[in-house]
């Protein structure tokens, strides 16, 4: 490989380091120990240094560039290769789903290294979501299993497949809160809770990195949408958000801060506005928060074609003032649009934008592809098709994404114990969903393929053999399938069954980027379908399919069963027979609250009291009042005459095939100082018959606070998983930390105070006590 004599400098200043420091020694997998991360560090720095002081500031603009082939126009090759060889591109993202060159990677970063002024490497980012090509379940599906491991281990497959091809950087985790069902993201988003969110989008960062990012199965990790992007009002996509700062800072900005914690390395802008300021053109967020209050040292990257946006926003008069305004703002790499390389120069000679400013934000962007040593692995992980072909898809990684599919799934309703179905049975499966290869893949999958999918409907004919019988009539060929023609067919395999096994929801496309819903109710004639089927008075089981919670009406009631599948992936089939047939109880907790309908929206658990608190008896339902009654006969509290005031399901709910009891709560002690911590216990019993995996969860209450506090928030969580008849004792530290909140100056406050504690199922119920803060 020809190598330019300064990439060789830097080389050798990283290979003479090789020689005293293991994270760049031969065995990459050995995370380093702390006095050696912070040696690399320094070594990192002086890197850093050395390069810029060797760059031209075309090729230190050329780093702040993050293209995709759109960027180039026509798209040709050349034009491309040229650009890269010119030291004008810092990276590219989605290389293989775009239309000119699936397997451009290694020649682009063979023209990068070898080619360039300086040889810097570029970074491939691609949006590898929940999986690359073995896909896993949706985001929020993973978020409903309470499980930081399950989802380290899914981040782990997608950064082993996806570095196989030479990407080492993914657009996830999506960690914005969402409280908003319309809204086609929350589909991607680990739910409404700031705790939860926090805990598995750790995870999912640590899965992506490792414990160390110079190993070549790494990937970078990128936080986005900074910040507040899931508070699209309206549910609307790219939508304005106004989040008080108050809340901005206990509710959506947690997971972040956690994330940078756990060492998360870059971060993506929101193409929404919040509070009126276009994010991407936020110092407030990037500069202040990012960077003063937090130390981030990774970089930020724009999201996709968002400094432009900022002119229509009407925040940027044209393409010059967008790139002044999000230089500014600490976008440190735009991402498809090329502002920064057409105006950085002038803006410097102007002197609205500082060679300093340029500097740090290249070292950002340096100090990550360092940290990745692309230097010494710039090549795609697999070198042949035949070693690719063992990595991807192979039986691991499916069997991870199958284990991971089986603790997704919230069994929601189980009347008459429909569910788990009996071998000998025969049951009759309809419904647009039960084998649709695609569509169980759910939103952002590049690489995924349908014809890897392993669907519902051979999984129950392996899974029953010759014990029972698998009748199959669709009844509708897509969830939107408004024709009835199909209902024939499958109004008379019902009638044949002993029991009714229903698979719909949404398609795919109906959630995602862009797919945002008004109306959340089950498409096409679904309900139609389902009222139909219940008219045949057989047991009638649920599975549904979707990216979000759904409003069921009065399905909700004809069903026997409901099993809340989210798009569970690859693997959704063999998944679901497992749990559908008993092999293994559903484990899976709603990490959202299933609102009863769109109108409730935004509805979620750890809301403010208000001053008139809606109880089950202190209003009238809507059927239930008379007519021209006096004024206030119904009662005022905080409620809908029609939807009432709780969600359909609680956030934190799901059942499972067994029953579990919670007793004997104890804190070890009543009081607690405000550097301080509690132990709060309680015994868990499995009451069924079969063995299960429950999750106990821990909430809080603060009574009174100079600002009103949430009637409940969530602090812990344990799975545990109990034999029939087992009982154990789960023990939660609460440290006085954790009941810090902003104050209405924007400091975090502990007040000393009453509090409520529970140790809950979900966040409705429990077993409930108290302590005081001194
Ligand atoms: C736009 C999306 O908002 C973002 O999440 C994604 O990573 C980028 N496009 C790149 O595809």
């Amino acid at each position: 490989m020809k190598k330019h004599p300064l990439y060789v400098g830097v080389m050798a200043g990283l290979l003479s380091l090789a020689t005293t420091l293991p994270l760049q020694a031969a065995n990459e997998s050995v995370a380093p120990t702390a006095v050696a991360q912070s040696q690399q560090q320094d070594a990192i720095e002086s890197q850093i240094q050395q390069l810029l002081t060797q760059m031209s500031t075309q090729e230190k603009i050329g780093q702040l560039a993050l293209r995709d082939w759109g960027t180039f126009g026509a798209a040709d090759m050349k034009v491309i290769k040229q650009a890269v060889r010119e030291g004008r591109v810092g990276g590219f993202l989605n290389v293989n789903f775009s239309s000119v060159d699936q397997n451009a990677f290694e020649e682009l970063q063979r023209i990068a290294v070898e080619e360039s002024p300086l040889g810097v490497p570029l970074l491939f980012g691609q949006d590898v979501i929940h999986g690359y090509e073995t896909i896993f379940p949706i985001p929020l599906g993973q978020a409903a299993s309470w499980n930081p491991q399950l989802i380290k281990d899914g981040a782990r497959v997608a950064a082993q497949e996806a570095s196989a091809d030479g990407i080492r950087w993914t657009f996830a985790p999506m960690i914005d809160i969402s409280r908003d069902p319309r809204w086609g993201r929350i589909a991607e988003t680990l739910g409404e809770d700031p705790y939860l969110t926090s805990t598995l989008g750790v995870a999912m960062v640590e899965g992506f990195q490792s414990d160390n990012l110079a190993d070549p199965t790494s990937l970078a990790a990128c936080g986005k949408h900074f910040a507040g992007y899931g508070a699209a009002e309206g549910g609307r996509d790219y939508n304005s958000a106004y989040i008080p700062e108050r809340l901005l800072r206990d509710i959506y900005l947690p997971p972040f801060k956690a994330s940078i914690d756990a060492g998360m390395q870059s971060i993506m802008s929101t193409y929404s506005t919040l509070n009126d300021v276009p994010g991407t053109g936020s110092p407030f967020l990037f500069k202040q928060i990012l960077r003063d209050e937090w130390g981030f040292d990774g970089f930020v990257v724009s999201d996709w074609n968002a400094v432009m946006e900022m002119v229509p926003h009407g925040f940027a008069r044209d393409a010059k003032h967008a790139a002044t305004l999000a230089a500014n703002a600490g976008i440190d790499m735009e991402m498809h649009t090329d502002t920064y390389e057409k105006f950085l120069p002038q803006l410097m000679d102007e002197g609205k934008f500082s060679e300093a400013q340029l500097d740090t934000a290249v070292a950002n962007i340096l100090r990550v592809k360092l940290r990745l040593d692309l230097w010494n692995h710039p090549y795609p992980r697999a070198t042949s098709k035949a070693e690719r072909d063992q990595i991807i898809r192979n039986d691991q990684f499916l069997n991870t994404a199958k284990a991971a599919a089986k603790e997704t799934f919230v069994l929601l309703k189980n009347d008459n114990q429909v569910l788990p179905l009996k071998k000998g049975q025969s049951v009759a499966v309809i419904g647009p969903l039960a084998d649709a290869a695609h569509d169980q893949l759910g939103t952002w999958i590049y690489n995924g393929d349908k014809k890897y999918s392993h669907t519902l409907l051979p999984a129950l004919r392996d899974m029953v053999g010759d014990d029972g019988e698998i009748l199959f009539a669709a009844g509708l060929d897509y969830s939107r399938d408004i024709s009835t023609r199909g209902f024939r067919a499958a109004l008379k395999a019902a009638k044949k069954a002993d029991v009714i096994l229903f698979v719909g929801g949404e398609e795919a496309i109906l959630s995602g980027e862009g797919h945002s819903r008004g109306d959340i109710r089950l498409p096409g004639a679904q309900a139609e379908l389902v009222a139909e089927l219940a008219k045949t008075g057989k047991p009638l089981a649920m599975v549904l399919m979707a990216g979000r919670p759904l409003q069921l009406d009065q399905t909700l009631e004809q069903a026997d069963a409901v099993m809340m599948a989210w798009h569970p992936g690859t693997m959704a089939g063999p998944a679901l027979a497992d749990v559908l047939y008993g092999e293994t109880s559903p484990s899976g907790r709603l990490p959202l609250s299933w609102p009863v309908g769109a109108g409730q929206i935004p509805i979620y658990y750890n809301h403010l009291a208000t001053g008139r608190p809606a109880t089950d008896d202190n209003y009238t339902r809507i059927d239930k009042i008379g007519r021209e009654v006096f004024q206030h006969q119904p009662g005022n509290s905080s409620n809908q005459l029609d939807y009432g005031h709780k969600p359909q399901f609680p956030f934190g709910y799901g059942l499972t095939y067994s029953t579990f009891e919670y007793s004997n709560l104890v804190l070890s002690s009543r009081e607690l100082d405000g550097d301080g911590q509690l132990t709060i216990s309680a015994t868990l019993t499995n009451a069924g018959k079969v063995s299960a995996t429950e999750t106990a969860q821990l909430y809080v209450r603060d009574l009174v606070g100079s600002v009103s506090r949430p009637v409940r928030e969530l602090k812990g969580f344990e799975r545990i998983t109990l034999a029939p008849g087992e009982s154990r004792e789960v023990d939660f530290t609460l440290k006085a930390s954790q009941l810090a909140f902003h104050n209405a100056q924007m400091q975090p406050v502990i007040e000393p105070g009453e509090f409520r504690v529970w140790v809950a199922p979900d966040a409705e119920s429990g077993l409930e006590g108290g302590f005081t803060l001194r």
